[in-house]
């Protein structure tokens, strides 16, 4: 029977469909697996399945070799998965797209209002015992019908988070895909432009490109002094996509309004120069953290697994445009 390593708690009913399937090697924790546990787990394996916590890697694969044939990240980003050397050693790797698309951009309004309104900061005003009452001009916030939206990454989510905007009144601009890449087209009230005319006309500007070699510090010093000092950043996408020194220098000196974070250059480590800032909403990672999306995402690993070891194709394969 094939051996199935699964590397973090999963719901009851994703289990329960890989133990009719397979015989699984089940790690019942939600904690990071060391790396040592997770080497020694792939022998045999013939399939896994993978939070983005687990680094796979050339070693990795060949630790599974010659019996592993797949890999399915509970993740969309699969910044973690060496593709190139799954490809070169026929194991194929998957992710989940499409089953979190609502739930990120759900949460990605929900930091903007957050921020904007200043939801957080108030939650925190009352808890430290600062609230004096109402008053005419206490807290003020903006808001967002006629601001302008600039999306950076303008797939899945980021069209999703356009969708909700428009809901809002917001405009919505958006960088333009690299020629050649394939994507469905802009929608005619979408603007598509260069990413410095996005951060210079954006109030808002919405971070949904996935980590690779070309977007690592996509947003560094020299684009941060490219957006308007009265708008906000908010990043959903992946940490590094930001330079977070630069990040933190541009809202310390007042240079931009504001940020939201969901993700961080170093998880589960934050910059500490964040931590003071009231014009800054920090969140642990949770944009598909809702129970249906996360059980729909390891939902989703567990059948690309069990169709790959059955012979089938995947159903949500990297690198076939997902
Ligand atoms: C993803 O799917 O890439 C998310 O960041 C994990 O929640």
């Amino acid at each position: 029977m094939n051996r199935v390593l699964v590397t973090t708690r999963v719901p009851a009913s994703v289990l329960a469909r890989l133990r009719e399937a397979c015989e699984v090697d089940y790690v019942d924790s939600s904690d990071p697996m060391p790396r040592a546990d997770f080497l020694a787990r792939l022998r045999g394996a013939h399939g896994v399945l993978c939070v983005l916590q687990n680094r796979l890697d050339a070693e990795a694969f060949d630790a599974g070799l010659p019996t592993l044939r797949v890999a399915a990240n509970i993740a969309v980003g699969y910044d973690n998965i060496d593709v190139a050397a799954a490809a070169s050693r026929g194991i194929v790797v998957t992710n989940t797209p499409d089953v979190l698309t609502d739930a990120v951009a759900d949460f990605t309004i929900g930091l903007i209002l957050a921020l904007t309104r200043r939801i957080v900061e108030g939650d925190r005003l009352i808890r430290a015992g600062g609230w004096t009452g109402w008053a005419l001009d206490f807290m003020l916030g903006t808001e967002l019908r006629g601001r302008t939206l600039g999306i950076v990454g303008f797939g899945r989510i980021g069209q999703a988070t356009a969708e909700r905007a428009r809901a809002f009144g917001m405009r919505v601009i958006a960088t333009c895909r690299p020629p050649g890449e394939p994507g469905p087209p802009l929608p005619p009230d979408v603007a598509c432009l260069p990413l410095d005319e996005v951060l210079a006309a954006a109030d808002v500007v919405s971070l949904h490109v996935p980590l690779t070699p070309a977007t690592r510090h996509l947003i560094g010093a020299r684009e941060l002094a490219r957006m308007k000092p009265t708008a906000v950043l908010v990043n959903t996408a992946r940490g590094p996509v930001v330079d977070e020194a630069a990040l933190v220098d541009a809202l310390t000196e007042r240079r931009i309004a504001g940020a939201a974070l969901d993700v961080f250059e170093r998880e589960p480590a934050v910059h500490h120069g964040l931590f003071g800032l009231d014009h800054v909403v920090l969140a642990p990672h949770l944009g598909s953290s809702s129970v249906e999306t996360r059980t729909a995402m390891a939902d989703l690993a567990a059948r690309n697994v069990i169709a790959v070891l059955r012979g089938e194709a995947p159903l949500t394969p990297i690198g076939d445009g997902h």
